[in-house]
Formats: structure tokens, C-alpha cells, sequence
């Protein structure tokens, strides 16, 4: 499907990665891009410059509520499914948790068959893998859970229930679905709800106040940071494939230690002091492993995607940002 002249529907459309794809639908020229999110997570006011284009049509709405995503439908060729609730809000909320991240993407499929949507791409996660064992990590590794904590064990199995629902759709509508499983996603517009993108922003937030940022353990703790731009071409890439009911990891394929982050984040700002080493009582982790080594082998082969921002040059753009921000 081409983006250019094209109609599509963005849910979650005022999140983080809501707001990157549709930035990038504009600039490829997209025709209408329609916001549709109930403002439950996300906000208006960092997207105002968005809000601005005549192109976007913002339509507070809930995926919850299928006759809501019916009439806002009317001519989209494409849905972008980002609405969602990370592990945080699902680990705060796990009855809605549990409703928005399944029963919700019934209804997004649902509204997307009954109105002609030709294709839905699912933010998915790898989450989905649980907490993998060491070793390459391709879309095939089965979902390891017992050494997961419980709210990341429901959150990866939400993902996994929206996957196999596309799949189905693909298989039985002919509702063209893939599935893009995000490492640790970044960048500007940066929330508190990721719980490993949260070590970015709080170590800027404490340096900046003059305190030691705390991190758990010894600092070996390992993720796999990609920037938003990344997943935003990412989703863009997959909408204009002919390809249909997959999963792919979309991931650096490269871990970054928490004492690494620290180090960039301080180098950038300038600040000499250390980190406070010590794991903060009733905190949510998801992984906590020192190896992560997502394979990225698929999508490149497949769709063509490869990842393009650094770690230092994404953090350096968030803190930029963040800086602008007062
Ligand atoms: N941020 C990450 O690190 C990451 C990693 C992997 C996967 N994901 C997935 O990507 C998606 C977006 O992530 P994000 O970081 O931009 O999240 P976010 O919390 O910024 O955005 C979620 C958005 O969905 C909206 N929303 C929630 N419930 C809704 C409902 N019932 N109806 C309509 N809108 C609703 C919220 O208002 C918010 O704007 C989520 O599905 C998440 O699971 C994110």
C-alpha cells in the first residue's frame, strides 16, 4: 500500500510512537491521518504542532467501544494499532490492562473488516518472548515466563493473544495484519510508563537536580533502546509491504548496559556524579539479564528495515528535547 494520497488511522494516536508515526505519514505525504485515542495516557499538548496540519483529524475515542471506531473509519485505507497499555498501567490496572490490549484489537480488526481496512499493523512487543533465555532471539524463540515478573507475563501475553488475532483476521477476512515486536522504545515525547526506558530519563531528570540516579543491582542490566524514529519507519515500512500475517522484532540487535546509559546520559550533560547502586523496594522489572541479542535478520530480509539511530545520538535528540522543554 503506498502512504502517499493514502488514509490512515493511527489509535493511540497522541502516545509517543502514535505521535512519531504520524509525523512520518505526513512527510511521506499521506493524504489524512486520523488521531483516534481517548486521551486516557497520552496528551495533546507536546503534539500541537501536529494537532496544526489540516491533514490530522483528532478523534477522541476508545478502542473499547467498537461503534466508536466504525464511524472514525469512514474512507482509511491502513490502521497503525499503538493503543495500548504498557506493563506500568497494566501492572496499575490489569482488568482494563487486560480489556484495551486484547478484547481492544478485536475491535480495531473488527472495525477494520466491516469498513474495508485493508491492512493493520500491531504494535506488538518483545514482551512476547517473556524473558528469553541467552542466545540469538529470532521471531521463532517460544515465550519463557516463570522467571517473569507477573505484570510483565500479562502484558507479553496480551501481545501475543493481539498477534495470533491478526493472523486469524489475515487468515479468515483477508484483513492484511503484521506484527512489530519494539524493544525498548525512546526518544522525544519520552513518557514515565516504560519500565526500561525509564532509566533514561530518570538519570537525566536526577542529574539535573543534582542527585546520584539510582540503578539497580551493579548496573550489568542489559536492554536492547530503540529510537521512536526507528520504529516509526518501521511502521511505515510494514504498512507499505505486500507482506501479511508475520512478526518481526524490530530492535538495534545491540544491549546497552544501565551503566552505559548512565554514562552517555552524564557525558551529555556534563555531570561528574555516580550512580546510587541499589535496587529500590516494590519497583517493576521486566528483564533483569546481563545478554539480550534480538535478531533483526527477518524484517531486514522481508521488508527491508534496518535501524539507523545510535544510542548516544537518541539519547543526545531526547535530552535535547527535553532541554526545550524548560
Ligand atoms: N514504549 C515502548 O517501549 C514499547 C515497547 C514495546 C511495545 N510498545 C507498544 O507500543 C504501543 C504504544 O506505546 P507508547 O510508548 O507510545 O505508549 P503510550 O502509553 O504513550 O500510548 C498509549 C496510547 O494509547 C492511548 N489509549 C490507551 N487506552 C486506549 C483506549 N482504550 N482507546 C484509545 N486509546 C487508548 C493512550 O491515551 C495513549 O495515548 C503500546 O501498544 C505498547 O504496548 C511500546
Amino acid at each position: 500500500m503506498q502512504i502517499q494520497g493514502g488514509r490512515f488511522m493511527v489509535t493511540g494516536g497522541i502516545s509517543l510512537i502514535g505521535s512519531h508515526v504520524t509525523e512520518h505519514l505526513l512527510e511521506a505525504g499521506a493524504e489524512e491521518v486520523v488521531l483516534f485515542d481517548n486521551y486516557s495516557l497520552g496528551s495533546t499538548e507536546m503534539i500541537a504542532h501536529i494537532l496544526a496540519d489540516p491533514k490530522v483529524r483528532l478523534v477522541r475515542g476508545d478502542i473499547t467501544r467498537v461503534n466508536e471506531l466504525y464511524d472514525a473509519l469512514d474512507g482509511v485505507d491502513g490502521i497503525f494499532a499503538i493503543a495500548g497499555f504498557l506493563t506500568l498501567p497494566f501492572a496499575a490496572n490489569p482488568a482494563l490492562g487486560l480489556t484495551v490490549n486484547a478484547l481492544g484489537h478485536v475491535n480495531v480488526l473488527e472495525a477494520a473488516r466491516y469498513r474495508g481496512v485493508k491492512k493493520v499493523i500491531f504494535s506488538s512487543s518483545v514482551a512476547a518472548y517473556g524473558d528469553p533465555e541467552p542466545g540469538l532471539i529470532d521471531e521463532d524463540r517460544p515465550f519463557r515466563f516463570s522467571t517473569m515478573s507477573p505484570p510483565g507475563v500479562l502484558y507479553g501475553s496480551t501481545k501475543i493473544i493481539g498477534e495470533q488475532l491478526g493472523r486469524l483476521y489475515s487468515a479468515r477476512h483477508g484483513v492484511q495484519s503484521l506484527s512489530l515486536r519494539y524493544s525498548t522504545v525512546y526518544g522525544e515525547r519520552q513518557h514515565y510508563r516504560g519500565v526500561n526506558a525509564l532509566y533514561i530519563i530518570e538519570t537525566f531528570d536526577k542529574l539535573m537536580a543534582g542527585e546520584r540516579p539510582v540503578i539497580p543491582g551493579d548496573g550489568s542490566e542489559v536492554h536492547d533502546y530503540i529510537h521512536v524514529a526507528d520504529v516509526a519507519r518501521a511502521n511505515l515500512m510494514a504498512m507499505e509491504s505486500d507482506v501479511t500475517a508475520e512478526a518481526f522484532n524490530v530492535a538495534t540487535g545491540t544491549a546497552t548496559s544501565l551503566n552505559r546509559l548512565f554514562e552517555i546520559v552524564a557525558g551529555i550533560v556534563g555531570s561528574d556524579l555516580t550512580p546510587d547502586y541499589r535496587t529500590k523496594e516494590g519497583a517493576v522489572r521486566v528483564t533483569t539479564s546481563s545478554t539480550l541479542d534480538f535478531s533483526v535478520e527477518k524484517i531486514e530480509r522481508m521488508i527491508g528495515w534496518t535501524p539507523q539511530v545510535s544510542i548516544e545520538d537518541g539519547i543526545a535528540r531526547l535530552i535535547r528535547w527535553r532541554q526545550s522543554q524548560g
